[in-house]
């Protein structure tokens, strides 16, 4: 276990002049999505970063839970309220993605990928998810909570069975710990940069960049949606940051990120 958080040592660095202007940081709480909705719905400023040392219902994407022991790993939920159109929301999952997977790869060797949508894996394991939600805002805006998980410092024995085979932590990669302060100032800074570039959607664009940090294209996954399975060829991502798919039957398929998951049929290699 690391030493704890501080958000005065965080603020001292000055790492970004929006996400990380101001930055809390709690004991156990139960999600710190959930304490991000209640500051945005007191209109909370974009930018403020929550933190906790534990989470005792961290929630995941579909339904599931996000394992989060004391002092092992990295709680993160941050405000966001992008004037950007609609249909480009969900590419802020791929932003914060992007920027997880930067900010990993400065305690990591090798470097980390990313898989569609939210996944951060080391050696084809994940070691940090990202669950976005968007609400409206006291004034009519649209607020993002974007919260992220990173396992730190676990080694195998912290996760469940039913995990092994799928989780890793920085730790049980690298055999290294990681300072979790030093990691958080990563995240936000990296988090800063590309949501500015992502606003000013500076070329190559956000779709690009996350291709660059990916190494799925090419490789035969199954999308699963509800009770439909659907065996293929990853092709890329569209515009929006949809997935395009090539059938088995040959069909070329664009999945939405909101109810579907991804199983990898040969991927890592
Ligand atoms: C996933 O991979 O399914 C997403 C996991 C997201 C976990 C983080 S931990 C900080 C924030 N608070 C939560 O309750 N969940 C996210």
């Amino acid at each position: 276990m690391s030493s704890p958080l501080s958000a005065e040592k965080i603020k001292n660095h000055q790492i970004g002049a929006r996400i990380g202007s101001e930055v809390l940081v709690f004991d156990a709480v139960d999600s710190t999505n959930e304490l991000a909705k209640q500051h945005l719905f007191q209109d909370a400023r974009e930018g403020l970063v929550l933190l906790a040392e534990s989470q005792t219902r961290g929630r995941g994407r579909l339904g599931r839970s996000w394992m989060s022991l004391p002092g092992m790993g990295l709680y993160l939920s941050l405000i966001l309220k992008p004037k950007i159109p609609t249909r480009r929301l969900p590419q802020l999952t791929l932003m914060a993605g992007l920027a997880a997977a930067l900010a990993v790869n400065e305690f990591s060797v090798p470097d980390a990928r990313l898989k569609w949508p939210n996944d951060v894996l080391l050696n084809g394991k994940k070691c940090c998810g990202i669950l976005c939600e968007t609400h409206p805002t006291p004034t009519g805006e649209s607020g993002v909570i974007v919260g992220i998980g990173i396992n730190a410092n676990h080694s195998p024995a912290d996760f469940p069975d039913e995990l092994k085979s799928s989780a890793t932590s920085l730790k049980i990669e690298t055999g290294n710990s990681t300072d979790r302060q030093d990691l958080a100032i990563a995240l936000i800074s990296h988090l800063d940069k590309q949501y500015d570039a992502f606003l000013s959607d500076e070329e190559p664009t956000i779709i690009e960049k996350w291709l660059e940090n990916s190494d799925m294209v090419g490789k035969k996954i199954t999308v699963t949606h509800g009770n439909t399975a659907t065996p293929g060829t990853a092709l890329g991502l569209d515009s929006q940051g949809r997935l395009l798919v090539l059938s088995d039957k040959g069909e070329e398929l664009a999945f939405d990120s909101g109810e579907v998951s991804l199983q990898p049929r040969e991927w890592p290699a």
